[in-house]
């Protein structure tokens, strides 16, 4: 059978406000997307996936919309969004939308409605319920963004349900005329031109009708169990695979997932489960967050990163599931400066850190960025803050007694800003981003770092991203092959093979600085290899595979093809 064409893609995330401004006011627009799309062609990806870029209050950012059907102005307009799809078009570019159904913003018109009376035909989109019989919230669910996950509307004198910010109201699944309404608005952007869907946190839209009170979860965590993965949650997406998403055999669906499991992503995943066609977890991206708390400073368990990874690889292959790779998003900070280095060895880290993650399978995602190594900003004071997640972390901490420079330094690493700084073009006045005054302040070293300065440089990080995107198209062993992790125990060394059917892939990688020794397991018949280099961070990386010498932070991939038998030689 044919492979859908998107496991052998690579896909590139656009968060438009920090991309491009083309008309001065300092947030990037929907023309500075389309201004750029073919430096996205020459890096070679195939898909855009824009954060939303719909009419939006921006108290998330985007994430929480006012309405579906028209565009944030400070992005531009409906035309834009036309022109951006089609110049995208001609490129052979695909455009894949990001959909924010589990809430809406509270200044949608169906939350209005929602909130003037009880008997109101929109009552029912959202989750209203009455207080507990002292008047406090109908149970003890928290919010992601912190603080009770209810709020209190006075007109009618009940609560309702937020899983992110107040003013980010879920909405009701279990009603079907809001589940058909959500599917029509979807198949206009369909008819738009979209070419698929990112779900965002779509494992949480089905809650337990019951809203227990959750008594044993730590505070954080509290109300978790009862919507993650939830009761109906394959259900809706069946549902939505009918009615939105098998209408285009060539439509491509990635479902954002919070805190879920492997089973649940095989079923998320499975063709012939009708869902959707990818996933994305964050297990390997809470490796620093020690005893599952992310408001502080730690160093990544490197043991544990690979045990993750490895398990998501071999167990969602053995399930015929499908994972979304990935590093860096706008909700996480740069993974350079996370899991790399993001002083003297940035260019080397940063390859390295890509060619372990392209060589895996599924369908890896670069954030805009990523392919020329932007780090984590390191912002100084409380006033670079914009993110809402991050300004509540603050007031938390500081209640916490922390002091305001443990505060800083937690956010310096923390912090989803960190992903959110604007794109660094060149070496001119704002890096090139804006003519006017940056919604958020540029990373500093933007003369150094910078996409005129990697183009021009043909041993930079972007020919490196340029050249895994070209391997995964040319090397079906990239997209098909069995994973296994090789020295699992090895504190330094992430090392995998890929098993194709006479040859295989031997990925190894030196996570850190000190040079570090790896040597073949015997479980691997090296002398029945012809081997060569596929692709390094080193331009004289030693050919011969069984012990190397590993330099700080190198990776080497081998493509190991079966010599041919003696038999076979005397034909
Ligand atoms: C997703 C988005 C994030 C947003 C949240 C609530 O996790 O990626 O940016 O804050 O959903 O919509």
């Amino acid at each position: 059978m044919t492979q859908p064409w998107w496991k052998q893609a690579t896909i590139y995330q656009v968060y438009p406000k920090s991309f491009l401004d083309t008309d001065g006011d300092g947030i990037g627009d929907l023309p500075g997307i389309t201004e750029k799309l073919d430096y996205l062609k020459k890096l070679g990806i195939e898909v855009i996936w824009l954060t939303p870029v719909y009419q939006s209050p921006q108290k998330d950012n985007g994430y929480d919309i006012s309405d579906y059907y028209s565009i944030e102005p400070e992005y531009g307009s409906m035309k834009d969004l036309e022109q951006l799809f089609t110049e995208a078009h001609k490129r052979h570019l695909k455009i894949v939308m990001d959909m924010v159904v589990n809430h809406t913003s509270t200044a949608h018109h169906w939350f209005q409605e929602s909130r003037k009376n009880r008997n109101n035909p929109f009552r029912d989109y959202y989750i209203w319920k009455d207080p507990k019989p002292d008047g406090g919230p109908p149970n003890n669910w928290q919010s992601k963004f912190g603080g009770s996950a209810w709020a209190w509307d006075e007109t009618t004198g009940q609560y309702y349900l937020h899983l992110y910010d107040p003013t980010q109201a879920d909405l009701n699944w279990e009603n079907p005329q809001l589940r058909q309404t959500i599917y029509r608005m979807m198949n206009f952007w369909i008819d738009k031109g979209a070419d698929g869907f990112r779900m965002d946190v779509i494992n949480v839209i089905s809650k337990n009708q019951r809203f227990p009170d959750d008594a044993d979860a730590p505070p954080d965590a509290r109300g978790k169990k009862f919507y993650t993965d939830g009761p109906r949650v394959h259900e809706f997406l069946q549902e939505m695979n009918r009615n939105v998403f098998s209408r285009r055999i060539e439509m491509m669906t990635v479902g954002e997932m919070s805190s879920t499991s492997i089973n649940n992503c095989i079923r998320y995943t499975k063709p012939d489960r009708h869902e959707l066609s990818m996933v994305f977890n964050f297990h390997h991206l809470k490796v620093d967050y020690p005893g599952g708390k992310k408001w502080t400073v730690a160093r990544p368990d490197f043991l544990k990163l690979k045990q993750i990874l490895s398990d998501w690889q071999t167990r969602m292959h053995a399930g015929g599931g499908w994972n979304a790779l990935f590093w860096c998003n706008h909700d996480q900070p740069r993974i350079v400066s996370r899991f790399g280095d993001d002083g003297p060895y940035r260019e080397v880290s940063a390859k390295m850190l890509a060619t372990t993650l392209h060589m895996m399978q599924g369908t890896p995602y670069i954030y805009q960025g990523e392919e020329i190594g932007m780090t984590n900003p390191k912002y100084q004071s409380l006033s670079d803050y914009r993110d809402v997640e991050s300004l509540n972390a603050y007031r938390m901490l500081k209640k916490k007694g922390l002091s305001e420079t443990g505060i800083l330094d937690i956010l310096a690493h923390k912090s989803r800003d960190n992903g959110r700084s604007p794109m660094q073009w060149n070496n001119r006045k704002n890096a090139g981003f804006t003519s006017g005054t940056p919604w958020i302040p540029i990373c500093p070293n933007y003369p150094e770092i910078n996409v005129e300065a990697a183009l021009a440089n043909r041993q930079s990080i972007f020919y490196h991203y340029q050249k895994l995107v070209a391997l995964r198209r040319k090397y079906p062993i990239i997209v098909e092959g069995a994973y296994e992790l090789l020295l699992p125990n090895d504190p330094a060394i992430f090392a995998y093979l890929r098993h194709g059917e006479a040859e295989e892939l031997l990925v190894v990688s030196n996570f850190f600085k000190a040079p570090v020794t790896f040597a073949l397991p015997d479980s691997v018949p090296a002398n029945r290899y012809d081997s060569h280099i596929l692709i390094s961070n080193y331009s004289d990386s030693p050919t011969d595979f069984r012990k190397i010498q590993l330099r700080p932070y190198e990776s080497i991939v081998y493509h190991l093809t079966r010599k041919p038998s003696r038999s076979q030689l005397h034909q």
